[in-house]
């Protein structure tokens, strides 16, 4: 099949975005030489070939080992640019990129080396490309949430250039809740707050980092269907929801892209857009997933319109710089 022109694509925004995800292997390999660190792992076809998960835990051990190449601040110049050519490539206009700050600085990483590469990639990219892009510090549930405090002190004293923090990682087994000072602390701070939710884990899980964490937006909540309360809950408020079909497939979480809850939540007016997760890990950038839900579904124009709409209505830019891509 010919791939649509850029041209053809609507522009679009992505919110659910991890920084690590998109480090494909060759520039893996290339890193760890510039770096002087040993991948267990021949080449990047063979570490490639390691991306077949059974489920989150699966492929998060994975993304931590590789993550570790990731040394200077221009290794995440390097990493977040790429990221940014491939995706304005799919007609991205907008991104929102999740950066696990905490196991870079428990590698050794100073914290400000990693802010500073990722908004010079991010400066760098808006020149080039003309895609916008903000900083999300991700909180990672499996680590101590005094942890996460702690880093956001961290940031707030070097003023870091971050739009908001989000909650990722393993979710079941690790409760949201104990993160909700850190949370409040962000929004004090005037930071924009979202979440991972209800991936792998229930329902509930969601009415947690609503409720616990104030959180404006939930990372995925795809078994948000199996509680027409919280259905209901997110239909009224109209939470954006940054749904990513193809890591639930990879990740096991939903069996087959074709039983995914996707059409239903948009038949229950859940406020849904389309996103990549990990596009390195998955094999898929936005665009290409928008490709894949097009085929598995027979989603009309005028539905992929109002996915990449919403996107940017979910986004954390501010309203006036909404009104501009819808
Ligand atoms: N970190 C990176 N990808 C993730 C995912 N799909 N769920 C939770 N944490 C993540
Ligand atoms: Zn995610």
């Amino acid at each position: 099949a010919t791939r649509p022109t850029t041209a053809a694509r609507p522009p679009r925004a992505e919110l659910h975005l991890h920084l690590e995800g998109t480090l494909e292997p060759e520039l893996a390999f290339a890193l760890a030489a510039r770096n002087r660190v040993d991948l267990p792992f021949a080449d990047p076809a063979t570490l490639r070939a390691a991306y077949a998960f059974s489920d989150l835990q699966s492929f998060l051990d994975l993304y931590h080992a590789t993550s570790q190449v990731l040394r200077t601040a221009e290794d995440f110049a390097d990493l977040t640019l790429a990221y940014l050519r491939r995706a304005a490539a799919g007609g991205v206009r907008h991104a929102e990129l999740m950066v696990d700050l905490q196991t870079h600085v428990a590698r050794g990483v100073p914290l400000e080396d990693v802010v500073a590469g990722v908004a010079r990639g991010l400066a760098v990219g808006e020149a080039e490309l003309g895609v916008s892009g903000l900083m999300i510090a991700a909180f990672l549930r499996h680590r101590p949430a005094a942890e996460a405090d702690g880093l956001l002190d961290d940031l707030l004293a070097l003023g870091a250039p971050v739009a908001g923090v989000g909650l990722a990682s393993t979710e079941v087994g690790f409760a949201a809740a104990p993160f909700a000072p850190a949370f409040a602390k962000a929004a004090a701070h005037g930071l924009r707050r979202t979440a991972h939710a209800a991936e792998e884990g229930p329902a509930w899980h969601v009415t947690e980092v609503l409720d616990a964490l104030g959180a404006e937006r939930v990372d995925h909540g795809i078994r948000a269907l199996e509680d027409a309360e919280v259905v209901a809950r997110l239909v009224r408020e109209q939470v954006p929801l940054t749904v990513c079909p193809v890591s639930n497939v990879r990740l096991g979480a939903v069996a087959s892209l074709g039983e995914h809850p996707l059409p239903a939540m948009l038949a229950a007016g859940l406020n849904v857009s389309l996103n990549s997760d990990d596009p390195s890990y998955f094999g898929g950038y936005v665009d290409e997933v928008d490709d894949a839900v097009t085929a598995a579904f027979g989603l009309t124009r005028d539905q992929r319109a109002d996915l990449a709409a919403a996107s940017f209505r979910g986004s954390f830019l501010p309203a006036e710089q909404v009104a501009r891509h819808v």
